[in-house]
């Protein structure tokens, strides 16, 4: 496995592969990431993976300096997956002293996280878009516990035209339902115990739609109750929107629904969804 941390040097070692899938990653891997990983082996001739957590796509407020990090962890576990290829610039690198250009996606960053995290999708854009130039991935893998990130994506890819197949891997759960993440880290073990409460509010919207109901504020109304029902939990937003716009929806039509949460436990930020196909 080749641990590359210039762009000059990754370049040079890309063009030594053929089809390449990349997983980007902000490191602190964990199953999801390496569930991606194992996507890309089985689609690809050759895997690379990034790790960089992206300073462009934090709020000043937000928890840059204190996300977990664990290089040498990393670095070990993608080893042992058969990655190919792991580029792991430096802020300087990726942001020299005189940058200035970002990407914008329109429509879809408006909502949900793009409504809760003002600067987010302009720096997931960004990052994302300046991956794809660098290292030129045939595919690239992205987990849809961040279901709003692969349509701003795909949306991204789409409209410069970059030749890239934007692939989405699922959610990978612990055994108590929780969605895995690298933020996951924070909790206290009280926060923990709390914490399956996201999954069991989509689970509970899930079977009332499943069970015919079709009204969007009704399904909004019960991921709440459930998210209620969990005195550490302080959700910041519900939603029952249309998959492609995600525009909240009044009825559920032929599109089918995406349910998703945000939800502070304590300090920390949790999300999650469940998507429902007709
Ligand atoms: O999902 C993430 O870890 C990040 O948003 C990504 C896609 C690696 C961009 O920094």
């Amino acid at each position: 496995m080749e641990v590359i941390e210039t762009i000059d040097a990754l370049r040079k070692a890309r063009a030594r592969f053929g089809q390449l899938g990349l997983v980007p990653t902000m490191g602190y891997l964990h199953e999801g990431h390496l569930s991606l990983v194992r996507l890309a082996r089985a689609d690809c001739t050759a895997t690379a993976a990034s790790i960089f957590v992206n300073p462009t796509q934090f709020s000043p407020h937000e928890d840059l300096s204190r996300y977990p990090r664990d290089l040498e962890r990393d670095l070990s576990l993608l080893r042992a997956e058969g990655v190919d290829l792991v580029f792991v610039p430096s802020v300087a690198e990726m942001y020299p002293e005189d940058f200035a250009t970002y990407v914008e996606v329109g429509g879809v960053t408006e909502m949900l996280e793009g409504a809760a995290r003002p600067v987010h999708f302009r720096g997931v854009a960004t990052i994302v878009c300046k991956l794809f130039t660098i290292i030129q991935p045939d595919r690239a893998y992205f987990g849809q516990k961040d279901a709003q990130q692969t349509i701003v994506v795909r949306k991204m890819a789409r409209d410069l035209n970059l030749p890239v197949e934007v692939v989405v891997g699922p959610t990978v759960r612990e055994p108590d339902g929780l969605a895995m993440s690298s933020r996951n880290a924070y909790l206290t073990s009280e926060q923990r115990e709390a914490a399956p409460v996201l999954y069991q509010a989509l689970t509970t919207t899930q079977r009332r739609y499943a069970n015919g109901e079709r009204d969007g504020e009704a399904l909004r109304a019960t991921l709440r109750d459930v998210l209620a029902s969990e005195p550490l939990a302080e959700p910041e937003y519900v939603s029952a929107a249309d998959p492609l716009t995600l525009r909240e929806l009044d009825i559920i039509g032929s599109n089918g629904v995406l349910l998703s949460l945000a939800v502070r436990i304590g300090l920390t930020r949790l999300i999650d969804n469940i998507l429902i196909e007709t």
